[in-house]
């Protein structure tokens, strides 16, 4: 009998030998795919096509577990459905959105906006218009059309970078493959995929029936569905999309949310209902207080609800801090709680060795996600709740955060609990753990020799928004810290050559394959050019987050310019010192754990390991090398006239310059508003050049710049 005749009968037809011929066809077959597809980037079969090929392999596995080939397409790692979608590059970047929670929070979100706008901050009374949306728990997605067709949608991702959905997303009812009346030439279309309560309810109802795993909510409902390598499957979910937002666009969609809203709706989209436009922090935490009224009557699931200023050239000047909009926020609606019982507590060693008291739960379902673990911040917290093991205890979850224990129910403590006594000594490796003065955290002394440190650090090195090496996930680089492998940074870029001498190469073992080998060490060869800002970023050191790395990176320029500052600032006395803390967002408690870092000899020598190993990108500023103040140190001093301070500040940014908070010899402008003080009198002495507004203006390009 032929291959072929094989491949056309069920798996339970199939002798033991017809099997074994079957499983070695489709290894072989597989395998093909996968290099048509990953190597030479030309798919050589349908998605659709390949998933049902490996899915007939897994059949077969299960069936016949003593058949599995030593080459098994599904021992390989990184392959579908992970890496089964081609990605694409967001031409806008897909952003998140700020949080508020309490009515403060909201407040706060106006105050900011209209001390940004100077009109508004310079006339109290004037209202802003805020639209205010319902936030469906869903999974954002960018729907493309060009000249008014369907051509393309991606997933979110990372919001640089998302996954290649087009297929799946065309079977969606709600998306028209066709925009009726008159739409640019190119527009993004950016809103929630989610599932109605009810048709999630009925989907588990009918995999329940089939012996399937069911979904724990409707937004996973809606990722699993969505992420499907065969679009036939997605077909067969009740999948929604509402529009809420847009991307790249080839002309103005219209000058105010309300105007957009009507467009949306008129090419044949869905909209967020109900929302509504108001003028007050008052009338926003009324609309709050309906729509979290109503929720549990709505369809779908919200976890909140959106606000947005209206006026789009007002958007245009708020602009965004690091990954958010200053134009908008999410409200978001108090978490749901439910009771369960203590088990354990553990406590879970650190990047930066922090020991951090985790709860082990039984397990429990919170707003329809079940709930084993929960953090219990430090040993204050647990102290100040008096949290014992086997006490009942408030366990709530609000949206994707980690769920947290809230308090402990007394009148339920069982006899004989004892109070927690935090350990003084690191669980992982035994060092001494200490607090800092003042501070709350415990932390390991043990440094490179705790392996939960080490681990740790790797593992951040090559996380998303650092290295972002695919196919080297927690587990592996466990493993591999664990045989010795990789033990720094540097180690991961030697890991191919490492693996070439080795006894045990990758491809031998468990879990691996020549292939997906292969494939790790050309994700980590990718990796070798990086920008500047991600390379201090991964370092990990304490407070350096990307926003921070980001300032570093704008104000050092390179990786040579950023170490020779960090070594030439541990001399307190110095300009690089005086430089270091100059840079606005700066404080001394970073600048310290900067200079710590740099302090021990240990991380220099990773340093020049990995200045070794790869190019770093010079930082690159947006839109701005070319603009007049790109790279210049701008200090403003007094009052503006025709923009607020940090509109101001958030301008001359976005053009390249940096805004320092003093006038120094670094200096290069001080721009001069009404009653100014000390620093136009220091700028003079210092011959630093003086500004005013209107020149200010002028040497940025205009109002409009
Ligand atoms: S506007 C710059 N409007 O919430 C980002 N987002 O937490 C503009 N979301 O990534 C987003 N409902 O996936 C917007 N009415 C709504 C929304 C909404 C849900 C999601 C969206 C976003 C996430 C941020």
């Amino acid at each position: 009998m032929s291959d072929q005749d094989l491949r056309g009968r069920p798996v339970d037809a199939l002798t033991p030998e017809e099997a074994a011929t079957e499983l070695e066809a489709l290894a072989k077959e597989i395998a093909g795919h996968d290099i048509a597809y990953h190597q030479h980037d030309a798919p050589t079969v349908s998605d659709a096509e390949y998933d049902a090929l490996r899915r007939r392999n897994a059949e077969l596995e299960t069936l016949y577990p003593e058949l599995i080939r030593p080459d098994s397409p599904s021992a390989k790692v990184g392959a579908a459905p992970a890496g089964g979608f081609r990605k694409i590059r967001h031409a806008i970047p897909m952003l998140s959105l700020g949080n508020a929670f309490t009515p403060e929070d909201v407040h706060d979100f106006l105050s900011s906006v209209r001390s940004f706008i100077k009109e508004l901050r310079d006339d109290p009374e004037r209202p802003v218009a805020i639209m205010a949306e319902p936030k469906i728990d869903g999974l954002s997605c960018s729907l493309r059309y060009e000249k008014g067709r369907f051509v393309q949608a991606a997933t979110r991702g990372d919001g640089s970078e998302g996954e290649d959905v087009t297929a799946n997303v065309k079977t969606i009812k709600d998306v028209p493959q066709r925009l009726n009346g008159d739409a640019p030439d190119i527009l993004e279309i950016r809103g929630e995929v989610y599932m109605d309560r009810s048709d999630f309810a009925a989907l588990n109802a009918r995999r329940a029936e089939a012996g399937e795993p069911i979904f724990a909510n409707p937004r996973n409902s809606a990722a699993g569905s969505l992420r499907q390598l065969d679009p036939s499957i997605t077909a067969s979910r009740p999948l929604r999309f509402f529009g809420y937002t847009w991307g790249e666009v080839s002309e103005p969609l219209g000058k105010t949310i309300v105007d957009i809203r009507k467009r949306f709706s008129g090419w044949g989209f869905r909209l967020n209902e109900p929302s509504r436009l108001c003028h007050s922090a008052e009338e926003l935490l009324a609309y709050y207080d309906e729509i979290g009224a109503m929720r549990s009557s709505l369809p779908f699931d919200i976890d909140g609800v959106v606000y947005k200023v209206d006026r789009l050239d007002w958007q245009e000047r708020l602009g965004f801090v690091s990954r958010a909009p200053r134009w908008a926020t999410a409200h978001k609606f108090k978490a749901e709680q439910a009771q369960t019982v203590l088990k354990a507590i553990d406590i879970q060693v650190g990047r930066t060795g922090s020991l951090t008291p985790v709860a082990r739960l039984e397990p429990i379902t919170v707003g329809g996600v079940v709930v084993s673990n929960a953090t219990l911040h430090n040993e204050d917290e647990i102290k100040r709740k008096d949290v014992r093991i086997g006490d009942t205890v408030v366990v709530q979850r609000a949206g994707d955060v980690i769920p947290q224990i809230v308090q402990v129910i007394l009148e339920r403590r069982p006899e004989g609990t004892v109070e927690y006594v935090f350990p003084d000594h690191c669980p992982e490796c035994g060092s001494l753990a200490v607090r800092e003065e003042g501070g709350a955290i415990r932390r390991c002394t043990g440094g490179l020799i705790c392996p939960a440190q080490a681990v740790e650090r790797l593992r951040h090195f090559v996380s998303r928004n650092a290295f972002d090496i695919e196919g080297l996930g927690d587990k592996h680089i466990r493993a591999f810290h664990a045989d010795g492998l990789i033990r720094t940074p540097g180690d991961i870029f030697r890991l191919e050559e490492k693996d070439k001498a080795s006894l045990t190469p990758l491809r031998n073992r468990e879990g691996w394959g020549p292939k997906s080998a292969q494939k790790l060490f050309e994700a980590i060869e990718t990796r070798r050019t990086i920008p500047l800002d991600r390379a201090i970023y991964a370092l990990g050191i304490r407070q350096v987050g990307e926003a921070t790395a980001k300032l570093l990176a704008r104000h050092y320029g390179s990786f040579a310019a950023w170490r020779a500052g960090m070594e030439a600032a541990q001399d307190r006395d110095s300009e690089a010192w005086r430089d270091l803390t100059a840079i606005d967002q700066i404080g001394p408690s970073v600048a310290d754990d900067l200079l710590a870092f740099f302090a021990e000899e240990h991380n220099r020598t990773v340093l020049d390991d990995l200045a070794a190993q790869l190019t770093v990108q010079d930082f690159v500023r947006s839109r701005a090398t070319s603009s007049a103040v790109a790279g210049k140190t701008v200090v403003f001093t007094g009052t503006l006239e025709t923009m607020t301070r940090p509109e101001a500040k958030a301008r001359a940014e976005a053009l390249g310059a940096k805004v320092a908070g003093s006038v120094s010899g670094k200096t290069d402008y001080l721009v001069v508003g009404a009653d100014a003080g000390s620093k136009a009198a220091k700028a003079r002495e210092l011959g630093v050049t003086t500004l005013t507004e209107p020149e200010w203006i002028e040497l940025i390009g205009g109002a409009g710049a």
